[in-house]
């Protein structure tokens, strides 16, 4: 306790020093989540990212959203404290893989996910975050067909809520894709009068289950408004933290125990102290690559 009090006192005193921001992903454990200055979903953390005048930006999460940011901040020195955080999904397709795509469906805007690399993203038309893929399907007013990379279960959801055609790239989150409709069923049951809330990335059946759908910050927001006490999560289990935090009244159950991204729990204190001692590990996106990237994330961030 003192010995991760002594890191939190240390941790705080050099971000000073250092004129950094530390940015935390809603999945985080606990203790990196409170000695963020800021916390949010996908979305929330490139728009921070985008606006923060800090120097260095600390950011505790995965690689491909440090990449976000170094994509958004080339001037400033962006530092993912615990550089073997990667991303199952992200690393399940790449650049080549996105051009023969778009040999193969001319004219096709392609659609990715923030959750990819930023060469993927540099290949795309746009980029899109759990919260956001509806609107920036729509946006596409002229295009009657779209193609999704790289999370199937995404793609499919945005399905449902449009009209246009949505082809797909057959990747996933293993962590989100793993729940079946069998478990949340059986969680259901156990609770009968709890509210259901799953992430886009879980699979249709599961989302059929589902009373709300939507990112993780949107599940925060969503539980914090909500007169009823108990809620069900389909989503990993860092996001329990803030939500038994700030809600102390309320009930909150995971769907499933086994919903932990082994990626997300890989920051430490001791991480984060190093990186801002050492100034690294640095992520940084060679300048060909990041313009292109750039165009993707600034048309959604317009949106
Ligand atoms: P959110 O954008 O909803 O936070 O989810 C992203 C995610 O799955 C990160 O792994
Ligand atoms: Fe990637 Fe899934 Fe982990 Fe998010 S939860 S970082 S999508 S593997």
């Amino acid at each position: 306790m003192t010995e991760s009090r002594n890191l939190v006192d240390a941790i705080r005193k050099l971000k000073e020093t250092r004129k950094a921001i530390i940015l935390a992903h809603n999945y985080q454990p606990a203790e990196i989540q409170e000695v963020a200055d800021l916390t949010g979903d996908s979305l929330e953390l490139s728009r921070q990212a985008a606006e923060t005048d800090a120097q260095v930006i600390v950011f505790c999460g995965v690689h491909f959203m440090a990449e976000t940011a170094a994509i958004l901040n080339p001037d400033k020195v962006v530092l993912l404290p615990n550089i073997q955080a990667g991303c199952a999904m992200a690393d399940m397709i790449n650049a080549r893989d996105v051009r023969r795509v778009a040999e193969e469906h001319p004219g096709v805007p392609i659609v990715t996910y923030v959750n990819s690399t930023a060469e993927v993203k540099a290949e795309s038309t746009i980029c899109c975050t759990s919260a956001n893929v509806n609107s920036v399907v729509a946006s596409f007013t002229d295009a009657q067909t779209l193609y999704l990379i790289p999370d199937q279960n995404l793609a499919l959801y945005a399905a449902r809520h449009t009209s246009k055609k949505i082809l797909y790239w057959k990747g996933y989150c293993p962590v989100h894709h793993n729940l079946t409709a069998e478990t949340v069923r059986s969680r259901k049951k156990q609770y009968p009068k709890a509210v259901f809330l799953a992430h886009p990335e879980c699979r249709p059946e599961v989302l059929e289950l589902a009373d709300v759908v939507t990112s993780t910050s949107g599940m925060l927001r969503y539980v914090r408004e909500s007169d009823r006490d108990t809620f069900i999560i389909g989503t990993e289990v860092g996001i329990l933290h803030p939500m038994r935090r700030d809600n102390p009244g309320k009930t909150f159950l995971p769907v499933s125990e086994d919903m932990v991204c082994p990626d997300m729990k890989k920051t430490s204190l001791e991480d984060v102290l190093r990186s801002l001692e050492t100034l690294s590990p640095r992520i940084q996106v060679p300048e060909e690559v990041r313009v292109r990237a750039l165009q993707a994330v600034e048309r959604m961030l317009a949106i």
